[in-house]
């Protein structure tokens, strides 16, 4: 279909796109707010009479689907949900690919939210309609950032230079992943402060560094990780904003041991005098009731910013099918120019991520081996659907039948080659495949002909 759109990661959009979103809302909420409370939207136009968003929560959702709901219903359109997998058909086993064609039949938008990583780019790869991610495991929660950097933006004025301060755990919570790096790509500084054992996941922060041109360096005082504008020192300076999150309890076996609590005391210091203090929502214990008083408490009026961005969001991707209002990565940023490899259905690498979408047995048949070939040095191998990287391989040449490993010798994913390689996680298994190491490989040479159907990037 054309000018079909997705949401699937931050990463999706580009930096003008998101600021187009953040215009957009700003209208929204001059146009339409309550007298009473700048930031809560109290009245309705008719910009998509009839149209339909379906929500598909395959998780508890609070905020996110109703906010989402609310504000369709602004734009004058119309609002459903499955809101509990106990009353659909996933009860019965039905896959997300199967509801997905279905629903698509009955609205015009689908918001998922689900428990496995890659679900929604899953979703996204059978719908005829545009899917937006309301949360897939702990990959990313890109329309929750797009609230968070309004917040910042509305409280800061610009997002370039901030130190943003990110507390909790970092390690499972989507919505630090999609955040950080939407702040990388804004110019913020973010320093981390996670709780013991639930550090940024090596492939996130790898990322910040290698895609999103952040240094990363340790503050010689505290030995706190930032990660700031190259040639940039940390200077301990003020911190613009403080963004705590719960300990993400689902996604763990274990209990969560010592959890940093943001309280009064420890906004006591000096550099947190003019901090906004941010969460997604909900909270445990990890933010104290007290600050809901504090003049730096900013959590309440970003829920309510939920609703003005995501009428900005549905407006944007329903008007893009329509007007081509959104275009296609216009700012260089990685995501989506990498060529794609399509492993056969039966062999070849698997994702390494065991809460990946393609590890679940009734969603296994629907999704293929698929992954972005980063051409990073040594090459890396991203999982089409959670993004999780394997950075450790072994390619097998098709053409010349030489198997090596992947810092074996530098690779050109630009050359016309890459459609003869297969990708196999051990030399075994690349033999087992009829491919078997010889010792005595050499350099593959480049095909001089058109890339295949496999290549997709
Ligand atoms: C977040 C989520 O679902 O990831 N909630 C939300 O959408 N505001 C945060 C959380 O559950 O901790």
């Amino acid at each position: 279909m054309r000018n079909l759109r997705h949401i699937t990661s931050i990463n999706d959009l580009s930096t003008e796109e998101i600021e187009g979103i953040f215009a957009r809302a700003d209208f929204y909420l001059q146009k339409l707010r309550d007298e009473k409370a700048p930031y809560r939207i109290a009245r309705s136009l008719n910009e998509l009479p009839g149209a339909i968003l379906a929500g598909l929560f395959y998780e508890p959702s609070t905020r996110t689907r109703l906010s989402f709901e609310s504000a369709m219903l602004r734009l004058g359109g119309k609002a459903m949900a499955s809101a509990d997998p106990r009353t659909s058909s996933a009860s019965k086993g039905e896959s997300l690919a199967d509801t997905v064609r279905v629903t698509s039949s009955y609205a015009d938008v689908l918001v998922v939210r689900h428990p496995r990583d890659g679900a929604a780019r899953l979703a996204a790869s059978y719908a005829p309609v545009p899917v937006i991610n309301g949360g897939d495991g702990s990959h990313e929660h890109p329309t929750q950032t797009l609230l968070d950097l309004f917040t910042l933006r509305r409280k800061k004025k610009a997002l370039r230079n901030l130190n943003v301060a990110i507390s909790g755990d970092l390690k499972a919570s989507r919505t630090i992943h999609s955040f950080v790096y939407a702040l990388a790509r804004f110019g913020a500084n973010i320093v981390l402060k996670p709780a013991p054992g639930m550090e940024l996941p090596d492939d996130v922060a790898w990322r910040l560094e290698n895609e999103f041109h952040r240094e990363r360096t340790s503050d010689a005082q505290t030995g706190e990780v930032w990660y700031v504008t190259p040639g940039r020192q940390t200077r301990r300076r003020s911190i613009d904003a403080v963004y705590v999150t719960r300990f993400q309890s689902e996604r763990w076996s274990n209990a969560a041991g010592a959890y940093p609590t943001v309280n009064a005391e420890f906004l006591r210091k000096k550099e947190f005098r003019t901090t906004a203090v941010m969460h997604p929502l909900p909270r445990v214990n990890e933010l104290d009731l007290s600050l809901d008083q504090d003049r730096r408490a900013a959590y309440f009026e970003q829920a309510a910013y939920g609703v003005p961005i995501r009428m900005a969001i549905i407006s944007a991707l329903l008007a893009s099918r329509a007007k081509k209002t959104m275009k296609r990565y216009p700012d260089g940023f990685p995501r989506g120019h990498e060529p794609l490899y399509e492993a056969a259905a039966t062999s070849g690498v698997m994702c390494i991520n065991s809460n990946c979408i393609v590890h679940d047995s009734v969603e296994a048949p629907y999704a293929a081996r698929k992954f972005h070939l980063v051409g990073a040095e040594p090459p890396r191998l991203r999982c089409f659907y959670c993004e999780t990287d394997i950075d450790t391989f072994w390619i097998a040449d098709a053409r010349s039948a030489t198997v090596f490993a992947n810092d074996e010798q530098p690779l050109d994913w630009s050359r016309k080659y890459v459609p003869d390689l297969r990708f196999y996680a051990t030399p075994e298994e690349s033999a087992q495949s009829g491919f078997p190491r010889r010792g005595t490989e050499r350099t593959p040479e480049p095909m001089k002909r058109r890339a295949s159907s496999r290549l997709r990037g």
